[in-house]
């Protein structure tokens, strides 16, 4: 049955939309053939903005075809029909998504060791609705703006089901960089940290997507806070966010200012290279220092995952400290993210907190528009280029924001 005949309860109900006018549009000159109108929407199981939103008959996604941590080589676009949510969900034309260092490890099917390809890829993206089911309809109508942390964000629209949106004010690529770069930061100081007024934390990788909030929540807290990055363009940046000590270790040996600059030590650590990155930070523990391990993307590209780290001596490392290793992963604390969301975007919107946004505009082959755009981006984060988090502009700003 086409969609256009979909009906509640099973029953076969008046058309909705018409089909298949062909024709040219005379104001705009587009054909109209991939094109199809809503007329009444009283019995329709699924509410689908095909004219304020122009919902094309088939669209682009990103999905995994072969496991590995090369993401060109894992995934391939694919021409797929534009999928209809179902019942509790609701159909987001993606306008940005957002790139984040594990899209390699998904790829790779390091997240689920049993999954098996095809299966698609992408974390986060923020768009409009442009279609909903029934339940959906409850809560959030076509033209809502919302963001969502879930599968199968790399593609040009996404089935997202409505429990897990975030409504958002407005579709602005900052809303993006909080489902989980700053999600992560927030909560896993605020759970893990256990940040006080006068401490020194450390931010690894601190100018990325994550690192940026790192730095300003610990600066919030009333800490000081030092941060590493590979420029003196991020140091700079680092700097305009609050940081205390941006430590280019391209420039400066990273080892030996720590120990020159902080002889009592670190207090808490925010790390996110892992190897001998994670060594270090280790070894620069103050007593009772806290080090939060958020990632390890030093090892991220290699056949295992894991970058190489000597720990025999770890637990006298600790124990003569009374220090500690947290490992923190943000769907477990699924929990905290709303508030999570709500406190930040109430800072954002307050001026409290800086949101920075890496389209590539410097990148060789220029911004990152299109979903193709996906695979030049995740390059550039892993060539240390990013200042900020990583967002790629799948679709232009919609014409129109009808809501029916
Ligand atoms: N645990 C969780 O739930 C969670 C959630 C989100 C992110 N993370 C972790 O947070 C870390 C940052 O992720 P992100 O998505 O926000 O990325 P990102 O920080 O925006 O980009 C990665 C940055 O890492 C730095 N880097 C250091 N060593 C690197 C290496 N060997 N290869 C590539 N980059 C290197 C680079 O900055 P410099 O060149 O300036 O050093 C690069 O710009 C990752 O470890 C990720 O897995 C964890």
């Amino acid at each position: 049955m086409s969609r256009a005949l979909l009906a509640r309860n099973g029953r076969r109900a008046l058309p909705l939309i018409y089909g298949g006018r062909r024709g040219t549009d005379t104001l705009s000159g587009v054909h109209l053939a991939a094109r199809r109108f809503i007329v009444d929407m009283s019995y329709s199981a699924h509410f689908m903005d095909f004219k304020g939103s122009s919902i094309a008959s088939s669209m682009k996604k990103l999905v995994v075809t072969k496991l590995s941590p090369n993401f060109r080589e894992a995934v391939s676009t694919q021409t797929v029909a534009v999928p209809t949510p179902g019942d509790a969900d609701l159909l987001v034309r993606n306008r940005f998504v957002g790139i984040n260092a594990s899209d390699i490890n998904y790829s790779a099917g390091r997240y689920d060791p049993s999954v098996k390809p095809p299966f698609d890829a992408g974390f986060e993206g923020i768009g409009e609705v442009v279609g909903l089911g029934l339940s959906a309809s409850s809560r959030y109508t076509v033209g809502d703006t919302v963001a969502y942390f879930g599968s199968g964000a790399f593609a040009e629209y996404t089935v997202v089901p409505a429990k897990e949106a975030v409504p958002v004010p407005a579709v602005k690529p900052e809303f993006l960089t909080l489902l989980v770069s700053g999600a992560t930061a927030y909560i896993a100081l605020k759970r893990l940290g256990d940040l006080a007024k006068g401490e020194t934390v450390l931010v690894t990788a601190a100018a990325g997507g994550t690192g940026q909030f790192a730095v300003q929540f610990a600066k919030q807290a009333g800490c000081h806070v030092i941060g590493t990055c590979s420029t003196n363009e991020k140091a700079g940046f680092l700097k305009s966010i609050g940081c205390d000590r941006p430590i280019n270790y391209t420039a400066e040996d990273l080892a030996k200012t720590l120990k020159k600059e902080y002889p009592q030590g670190i207090d808490v650590v925010y790390e996110s290279v892992g190897g001998s990155v994670l060594e270090l930070a280790v070894n620069s523990l103050a007593n009772k220092g806290r080090l939060i391990v958020i990632g390890f993307i030093s090892g991220y590209q290699s056949a295992s995952g894991i970058p190489p780290f000597k720990g025999g001596t770890l637990p006298v490392k600790l124990l003569q400290k009374s220090a500690s290793i947290r490992g923190f992963f943000l769907p477990h604390f699924l929990g905290d993210y709303r508030e999570a969301m709500s406190s930040m975007i109430q800072m954002f919107a307050k001026g409290q907190l800086v949101c920075e946004v890496d389209f590539g505009d410097l990148a060789e082959e220029g911004k990152f528009v299109g979903l193709d755009a996906v695979f030049r981006a995740v390059d550039y984060m892993y060539a240390g280029r990013n200042l900020g988090k990583v967002v790629v502009e799948v679709a232009p700003p919609s014409v129109s924001n009808s809501k029916l």
